[in-house]
């Protein structure tokens, strides 16, 4: 079995070293631009360059080092029978959980308040939250958007979650569908976006939808840049109809230094580190996965081309 590993690492070793260990069956290669084929059986991507699947015509599968396909998608010779696989959670939704609770509690427990008072030497003690006045809205519900709610549930918080097909979580409100989102929205103050970017969910962070969420709302996006208009964030903001927003995902990463964004005391911004992709836990599940699929065996996460994701 020849396993190709395609990602601009700059140390690659860090990759191929524990999938050699993971995988003594398989010979594995670097992706080297100017290299020849090595008829790949499989492929560990992220982002690659169109040139793989000129190159490397016996692929069997493709394993993506994230859960987000879009980098993969948007190759534009992609074979269109070629199983593709996402990473599912690896130690990602823990880690989103936790940067969720962080930013929702900011706002909360208004914790900026404090600060400020810190510089200035003073105690003082503000009312207690009142957690329904933070009700919170879950874009997406996969193995992400799933962790985040029941984390947030745990801790009393009313949490609402909607997707586009129908799910039932303990202590989470559902909303599925098109024709939903509006309710959704209506009872939701913080929301977070863990969705998937597709044709459909391109640029849905817009100012319609942020007209609908309760006033003063909180907005975190960890799912791509992309599906946030950024000037329709910028006015809701200066009309007070969203009161923070905390942004971990940009349409062009690194954002630019001239970018309008890290001016905003209103902007939480952080540098695509919500949830890291961790090498070890990454591996092991995408050499499981390879093995399985190498020994006729069915393996969970390949994308549905056709929705996307
Ligand atoms: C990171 O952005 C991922 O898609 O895993």
């Amino acid at each position: 079995m020849k396993v190709l590993f395609v990602a601009g690492d700059p140390k690659p070793e860090r990759w191929t070293v524990p999938i050699k260990e993971l995988l003594p069956e398989a010979e594995v290669y670097v992706w080297d631009a100017n290299g020849p084929a090595v008829d790949a059986d499989y492929a560990i991507v992220w982002q690659p360059p169109a040139e793989l699947f000129e190159r490397e015509t016996r692929l069997k599968a493709v394993f993506n080092l994230g859960a987000g396909i879009d980098g993969l998608l948007a190759v534009p010779n992609l074979p269109p029978h070629l199983p593709m696989v996402r990473l599912e959670d690896a130690g990602m939704s823990v880690q989103m959980a936790e940067y969720m609770l962080h930013q929702l509690v900011e706002a909360s427990r208004g914790m900026e308040t404090y600060r400020e008072q810190q510089r200035e030497n003073i105690w003082k003690i503000h009312r207690p939250i009142k957690r329904s006045e933070w009700p919170v809205g879950i874009m997406g519900l996969g193995h992400i958007g799933k962790r985040v709610a029941r984390t947030l549930a745990d801790l009393d918080y009313r949490v609402n979650g909607w997707a586009r097909s129908d799910h039932t979580l303990d202590r989470v409100t559902t909303y599925a569908g098109a024709n939903r989102l509006t309710d959704f929205l209506g009872s939701t103050r913080v929301l977070v976006n863990t969705l998937p970017l597709t044709e459909e969910t391109r640029d849905i962070l817009n100012r319609q939808l942020f007209s609908q969420l309760m006033p003063g709302a909180v907005v975190i996006n960890v799912g791509r840049g992309e599906h946030l208009v950024e000037d329709d964030l910028l006015e809701a903001i200066d009309s007070g109809q969203v009161a923070r927003a905390s942004l971990d995902v940009f349409r062009q990463e690194p954002l630019p230094a001239d970018h309008p964004f890290w001016q905003r005391p209103e902007i939480t911004i952080t540098p695509h580190i919500s949830a890291r992709t961790l090498r070890d836990a990454t591996l092991e599940q995408i050499t499981r996965k390879i093995r399985a699929h190498y020994n006729g065996q069915p393996i969970t996460g390949i994308v549905d081309t056709g929705r996307g994701y």
